[in-house]
């Protein structure tokens, strides 16, 4: 019998407590709005990275990273630094980008894990996200949008190895919380961040 089947999953969990969030900021990001024309996608796209650059820096330097996940692979910053460049900016202007100084709490594996988890499902989203930008304002991989679609053909297979993994982790209640607390503090960090930076609805 799986884990899941004994315990309450932990993705399970996850999906319960941030699901609100979800929806809220998903609302909130304005790539489906009317709005969004090149110079809002590179402002949206500039907000990203001052917030996705200190986050897996601090994953990396805190040595956190949950062991056994291939999380070298899931480094989403040079992807996000070369969309930049594509969109016009260089080197000296991705440097002075004002980064997010209020990051979730990562002071646990298990809420480097719950941090790993809104990062990774993003990359979901992220397929409906490249096609709209495509559609709208004619970027692909080479011309701005490879964020988007950062893990290609493997997003659902990284996925699925990341559920998997959170499978095996066979947490308690204790860690499960601290889990999803640190995964929904990353939505709310995300968001607030965004809209200091002046990028959503
Ligand atoms: C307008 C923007 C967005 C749209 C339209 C969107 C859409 C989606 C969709 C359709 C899924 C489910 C995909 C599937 O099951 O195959 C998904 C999953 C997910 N998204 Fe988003 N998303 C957006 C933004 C974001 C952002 C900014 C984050 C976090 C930074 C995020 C985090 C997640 C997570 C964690 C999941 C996994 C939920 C699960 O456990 O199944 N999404 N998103």
């Amino acid at each position: 019998m799986s884990p899941a089947a004994t315990h309450p999953s932990l993705i399970q969990a996850l999906r319960t407590e941030t699901a609100e969030l979800h929806v809220a900021l998903e609302k909130r990001l304005p790539f489906f709005s009317e709005r969004l024309d090149l110079a809002l996608y590179r402002r949206l796209m500039a907000a990203y990275y001052g917030f996705y650059q200190p986050l897996e820096q601090r994953l990396q330097v805190l040595a956190l990273i949950p062991s056994g996940l291939d999380q070298s692979l899931r480094i989403k910053l040079p992807v996000l630094r070369a969309d930049l460049v594509a969109l016009g900016m260089d080197a000296a202007a991705i440097e002075a980008l004002p980064v997010c100084q209020q990051l979730p709490q990562i002071d646990s594996r298990a809420a480097a894990l719950g941090v790993s988890y809104v990062l990774e499902g993003a990359t979901l989203g992220g397929q409906i996200l490249r096609r709209r930008v495509a559609e709208q304002l004619g970027l692909d991989a080479s011309s701005g949008a490879a964020f988007l679609n950062v893990y290609g053909e493997l997003t659902g297979r990284r996925w699925k190895d990341f559920l998997q993994y959170l499978d095996d982790r066979n947490l308690g209640e204790p860690q499960t919380l601290e889990v999803t607390r640190a995964a929904k503090a990353t939505f709310t960090h995300f968001e607030h961040w965004l809209d200091s930076q002046k990028v959503l609805l």
